[in-house]
């Protein structure tokens, strides 16, 4: 199949990262993870001490970090700077924070242009919030994948269940989903919406295989219709 590229957007838990890099393997394309680079950047931000209202700083610093995704053995590694923060950027401190990172449109405009250049020259499965809309308006394959609330809090929980992470309830989960929904959809710059073009996914009642398939039959049309 001829190289294109394909954006996956879509609210926090709906399934994006398991299901972007499992299309990404079946066609052989490249998958990338642009809430890590947002959470690369506001990770190095605490390190360095910065206040998260000081734009200028924060925009400084992202200018100057130099952000590698590479492929590992279970998923994707994410460097910055050459150090391995690919555990790093899980953290509930990471987490309660990069939102507020990503309003700042400077930050948006420095990983936006870093994001365009890595499927520049196609093959890519890029998710995110406003890949379809902003980073690849031009994506051949554009998908907003979505779940209930109750549903994308239930799937968080068994995640950190089964990683041994029992320290938060499905109450709080559900509560902290919607505020981070809340905080990117309302956003100024580059808000999450379902781009134009766009095939919704709605994925709660959908197992992961019937999503992935549903999402390569999408690439096949495009492929034969020549699109
Ligand atoms: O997908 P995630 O939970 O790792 O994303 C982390 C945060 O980064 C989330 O608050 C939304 C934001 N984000 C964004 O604004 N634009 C993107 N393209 C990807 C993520």
């Amino acid at each position: 199949m001829k190289k294109f590229n394909i954006a996956i957007d879509g609210p926090a838990g709906a399934g994006k990262s398991t299901i972007a890099r499992l299309v990404a393997d079946n066609l052989g394309f490249i998958y990338v993870d642009t809430g890590a680079m947002y959470r690369a950047v506001t990770w190095k931000i605490i390190q360095s001490g910065i206040r998260l209202d000081d734009e200028q700083e924060m925009i400084e610093l992202a200018k100057q970090s130099e952000i590698r995704l590479l492929p590992g053995e279970q998923g994707q590694l994410v460097f910055i700077d050459g150090k391995d923060v690919t555990s790093d950027i899980r953290s509930a401190e990471v987490t309660g924070n990069v939102s507020q990172v990503a309003q700042v449109a400077g930050i948006r405009k420095v990983l936006v242009a870093k994001q365009k250049e890595m499927a520049a020259s196609k093959g890519v499965v890029m998710d995110g919030r406003d890949i379809g809309s902003t980073v690849l308006p031009d994506a051949e394959v554009k998908v907003f994948l979505t779940a209930s609330v109750s549903i994308r809090a239930e799937r968080r929980f068994k995640e950190l269940k089964d990683a041994g992470r029992t320290g938060i309830s499905l109450e709080q989960l559900e509560r902290d989903i919607a505020a981070r929904d809340k905080m990117d959809q309302e956003r100024e710059t580059s808000p999450l919406v379902r781009a134009e073009g766009a095939v919704l996914l709605d994925t709660t009642e959908m197992t992961i295989p019937e999503v992935v398939e549903s999402i390569l039959s999408l690439c096949r049309e495009h492929a034969g219709g020549g699109k």
